[in-house]
C-alpha cells in the first residue's frame, strides 16, 4: 500500500467538540516513574502511539512487568532499584527524543553497558547534548559521530553530583539531568533555561526530594538522593501539541468553532494560544481544574474574521517549539508580515522544523525570509492555492505530515503528502478525528 494521501477539498465551515489523545511528555514520563515505582501503577488515556509504546518496550527490557489494553495500562514497579537486565542490553528509542534523552538519566547507575539506537529521525539528533552533562556524574558514553546514536553507555557505582547549566530551554535535557541527579548522594543543582515542567511537578506530586524556585527567566532546581517512588495512578489528560493541529484548522476555516475537551494547559506548553491571541483570535477556557499539579481545560477556539501579523517574542519559544509549523501556516494568512526569531532549536527537531516550516510555505507560494535561526513571513489574507503540491523525504516528522494536511484543508490546491504512518508516532488517530469535523 502507497504511504500517502491526497487531498484537494478545503473543508467547509464547521461547529464541533472533540476529544484528543494522552499527552505525549506526560505519558512518557509516567511510563518512567511508574517503572521505579513501588507497586502498581495504572494509568487511563495514555497516549497509545509508537513513542509510548517504544518507552514501554524500553521498560519491559529493563525487566518491568506492563499490562496494557484498550483504557489503561498498569506497570508492575520493583522499586527504584528493580530494573533487571544483561550486559549489551539494546533498546529501540525508534522517534522519541524524549524517550532517548530522559532513559539515559534513569540508567546513570547502570553496572551494565547499555545500546542506545532509534530510527533515521532520532539517529541524526544531538546526543551529545546529553552525554555531556551525563558524563560529569560519571558516566561513560561512546557515540556515534561522537554526537548521534547509536551509543553505548556504561554508568558509575560511584556517582557525583554535579551544578548544571542548561542554556537551550530543553525540557529533555533538564529532565536527563534530574533522573540523573536523582541517584547521587550530594545535590545535584540545574539552572535551566525556562522550559515544559512535567518532571518537575511529577516529582512534586510523588514528593521527592526537589526544591525549585522559579526566576524570571530562569529555574532553580536543587535535586536530592530519592530513596523511594510511590506507584502512581494519572489519568493523562489530552496533548496540546495535539489539538494545535485542529485550533490552526479552525483558525484557518472561515465562520467555525472548536471546542477540545480536557487539555493539558501547563503555562510552559500554551504558547500557540499566547501567539494566537496576540494574532486577533479569540480562545477560550472552560473547566478549567488542576490534575496533580498540572492545569487541564477545555479550549474553545472561534475562527476569526481577520488575522494580525505578530512579531513573536523569543521568551514565547519554548512553550510553542512543538507547534510552530502550524503558526506558520496561520502567519502565512495573516494581514501583513510576522518575525519570528531566535529558533535556532526547532532545526534539532524529528526534522529541521524551521527548514521544512519555510519549504512548505514557499510550496504554497508564500513569501518568506529565512535565516538559521529566524524566519519573517509575509502574509496574505486571500492566499488560495490553485496547483499541485508535493511532500516528501521529509524524514517522517509526524508534525511536518500533520501541517502539510492542515494547510491542504485550508488553502485548497491538490497536494499528495508522503509518509502518513509518521502520525503513529504522536497521534494515531489524526485523520479520524479530522474526518469526523469534516462530516456535517
Ligand atoms: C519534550 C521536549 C521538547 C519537545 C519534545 C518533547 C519533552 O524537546 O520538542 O517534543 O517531552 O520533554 P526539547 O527538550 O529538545 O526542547
Amino acid at each position: 500500500m502507497p504511504d500517502f494521501i491526497i487531498l484537494k477539498k478545503k473543508i467547509s465551515q464547521f461547529n464541533k467538540t472533540i476529544s484528543i489523545s494522552g499527552d505525549k511528555s506526560i505519558s512518557i514520563r509516567w511510563v518512567l516513574f511508574a517503572s521505579l515505582g513501588s507497586g502498581i501503577s495504572t494509568s487511563k488515556n495514555l497516549l497509545m502511539s509508537e513513542d509510548v509504546f517504544a518507552a514501554i518496550n524500553a521498560v519491559k527490557k529493563l525487566g518491568i512487568k506492563v499490562k496494557l489494553n484498550k483504557n489503561e495500562c498498569k506497570i508492575y514497579g520493583r522499586g527504584i532499584d528493580g530494573y533487571t537486565y544483561k550486559q549489551n542490553l539494546s533498546i529501540d528509542c525508534k522517534n522519541s527524543g524524549t524517550l532517548g534523552r530522559l532513559i539515559l538519566g534513569l540508567l546513570i547507575n547502570s553496572p551494565n553497558l547499555i545500546k542506545l539506537v532509534g530510527d533515521k529521525s532520532l539517529s541524526k539528533r544531538d546526543f551529545k547534548r546529553i552525554s555531556d552533562p551525563l558524563s560529569r556524574f560519571g558516566a561513560k558514553f561512546k557515540l556515534n559521530k561522537f554526537k548521534n546514536l547509536p551509543l553505548s553507555m556504561i554508568g558509575a557505582k560511584k556517582l557525583k553530583s554535579i551544578r548544571y547549566k542548561e542554556n537551550k530551554g530543553s525540557a529533555q535535557c533538564k529532565s536527563a539531568v534530574i533522573f540523573a541527579g536523582m541517584r547521587t548522594n550530594g545535590t545535584t543543582i540545574i539552572k535551566a533555561k525556562k522550559s515544559r515542567n512535567h518532571t518537575e511537578l511529577l516529582c512534586k506530586h510523588l514528593n521527592l526530594p526537589i526544591v525549585i524556585k522559579n526566576k524570571k527567566n530562569y529555574d532553580e532546581i536543587k535535586v536530592n538522593k530519592v530513596k523511594k517512588i510511590q506507584a502512581l495512578n494519572y489519568n493523562i489528560p489530552s496533548d496540546i501539541s495535539s489539538g494545535a493541529f485542529f485550533i490552526a484548522l479552525t483558525v484557518l476555516t472561515d465562520n467555525s468553532i472548536l471546542i477540545i475537551k480536557n487539555v493539558n494547559i501547563n503555562s510552559s506548553r500554551t504558547g500557540i494560544i499566547t501567539i494566537l491571541k496576540r494574532m486577533g483570535v479569540k480562545i477560550y477556557y472552560k473547566n478549567k481544574k488542576v490534575y496533580k499539579g498540572e492545569k487541564v481545560a477545555d479550549i474553545k477556539i472561534v475562527s476569526p474574521k481577520s488575522i494580525k501579523p505578530i512579531n513573536c517574542p523569543s521568551k514565547i519559544n519554548s512553550k510553542a517549539i512543538d507547534e510552530f509549523l502550524v503558526i506558520f501556516l496561520i502567519a502565512a494568512k495573516a494581514k501583513g508580515i510576522s518575525f519570528f526569531k531566535n529558533l535556532a532549536e526547532l532545526n534539532h527537531k524529528e526534522s529541521p522544523r524551521l527548514d521544512w516550516g519555510n519549504k512548505i510555505l514557499n510550496l504554497m507560494g508564500v513569501k518568506t525570509i529565512k535565516t538559521k535561526d529566524s524566519i519573517k513571513i509575509y502574509g496574505n489574507p486571500n492566499l488560495n492555492i490553485n496547483k499541485k503540491i508535493e511532500i516528501k523525504n521529509y524524514l517522517k516528522d509526524h508534525r511536518v505530515f500533520m501541517t502539510s494536511v492542515i494547510a491542504a484543508s485550508t488553502f485548497g490546491g491538490k497536494w499528495k503528502i508522503f509518509d502518513k504512518d509518521s502520525i503513529k508516532s504522536s497521534f494515531p488517530n489524526f485523520l479520524k478525528i479530522l474526518n469526523e469535523i469534516k462530516k456535517q
